[in-house]
């Protein structure tokens, strides 16, 4: 039996709150299971340790990630520290010191699950989206001069650098290659003069050594458009950092709301941790009400089995999502409900246990 060392960032907000349902949902599932053992080591890192601290994480924080097998998060950002502090001082730092390079978030629309969309259903609404997650739009190059002065400039840079280019587009074909699904590559090759003509040639390029992957190729104002309105033609996806941001919580919208978007960001090479987290962020407006929905964070523990090699395990966590969502009476307001993030995260257990 394997053990798996996890390390928990709870962070700020409805972060521990739906943590704590996948934590709860994972250890059952490794006890009925027998094939796996979980050590959770957890770290109250975040917004309430930046007050008292002045950093977001212990100094040698990274070094003391580096010895688990995963990484499994909460969200951070709370009002009284700034977002972009909270955000690059934890989650981006963690991002790029362990090259977490590849950001895949599923936008499947679970049955069960509301759309706002006419005819929405899991037959139509079904991508896979891989992101790059280290560079690109988010790679923190630039400058801001003159701050304050009437000759002000900012400059915020998009680094695209070959190796990182190139490697993200190759796990997309090895990912639409392994599930026999057709790749769409979505760019700004118009306006983006430099940086998405180069995305454009370099996913070319790698295209040219997988030709059984049929693929496509669409600017990003008109993929969000088709997103909507022919949510099918989308299989796997690739795209950079900042349209995968933004398209992702399209896509999150698309497939039952932000109570249900998950994202794993993976360093492919296992040299480091990889790390699994809800999309949403730590909703301050619903904190410490027992309200939140914990179903994003258990899609992420499930992303967790599917990565440590239990990809039945995985399956079989959506399987019981659905039922839940399915059979609707144990659901957080956001899905229209009235139950609590622990009633439905318990919920979520009962089902995965009679269903074995
Ligand atoms: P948010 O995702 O926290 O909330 C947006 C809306 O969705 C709110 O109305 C919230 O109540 C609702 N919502 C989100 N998750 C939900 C859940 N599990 N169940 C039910 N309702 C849910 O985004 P917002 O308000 O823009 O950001 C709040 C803070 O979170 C900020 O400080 C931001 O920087 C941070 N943030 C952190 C992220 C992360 O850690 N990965 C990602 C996004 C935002
Ligand atoms: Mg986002």
């Amino acid at each position: 039996m394997k053990t798996f060392k996890i390390a928990v960032i709870p962070g700020d907000g409805i972060g521990p709150e739906v943590i704590n349902e996948g934590i709860k949902l994972m250890t059952r599932i490794a006890e009925l299971d027998g094939r796996m053992k979980f050590q959770f080591t957890h770290f109250s890192w975040g917004c309430e340790y930046y007050l008292k601290h002045g950093r977001m994480m212990d100094e040698d924080g990274i070094e003391q990630l580096k010895s688990f097998d995963a990484i499994y998060l909460g969200a951070v950002g709370y009002p009284g520290v700034p977002d972009h502090i909270s955000l690059w001082d934890l989650l981006l730092r963690i991002r790029k010191e362990f090259d977490q390079y590849v950001n895949i978030r599923p936008i499947t629309l679970l049955n069960g699950a509301p759309c706002p969309i006419v005819g929405g259903s899991k037959d139509t609404i079904d991508m896979l989206f891989i992101r790059e997650n280290s560079e690109g739009e988010y790679a923190g190059a630039g400058d801001w001069l003159f701050k304050g002065k009437p000759q002000e400039v900012v400059l915020q840079t998009g680094v695209f650098s070959r190796v990182g280019t190139e490697r993200i587009i190759r796990y997309a074909f090895e990912t639409a290659s392994r599930e026999g699904k057709t790749l769409t590559s979505i760019s700004k090759g118009n306006a983006l003069n430099y940086s998405m003509v180069f995305w454009d040639q370099v996913f070319e390029e790698v295209g040219k050594e997988y030709p059984n992957v049929q693929t496509y190729s669409y600017l990003v104002d008109a993929a969000a458009m088709f997103m909507i309105k022919d949510p099918k033609r989308f299989e796997v996806v690739v795209t950079s950092n900042l349209f995968g941001d933004i398209l992702t919580d399209l896509g999150a919208a698309l497939a039952g709301g932000l109570g249900l978007a998950a994202g794993a960001n993976i360093n492919p090479e296992r040299k480091y941790p990889s790390m699994f987290e809800p999309i949403h962020g730590s909703a301050p407006d619903i904190a410490g009400k027992g309200m939140a929905n914990p179903l994003a964070a258990i899609w992420s523990a499930s992303q967790m089995f599917d990565f440590f090699g239990f990809e039945d395990i995985g399956k079989q966590i959506l399987h019981s999502m659905e039922k839940t969502l399915e059979e609707g009476s144990i659901l957080t307001p956001d899905l229209g409900g009235y139950a609590s993030t622990s009633e439905v995260g318990a919920s979520v257990g009962e089902i995965y246990t009679e269903m074995i």
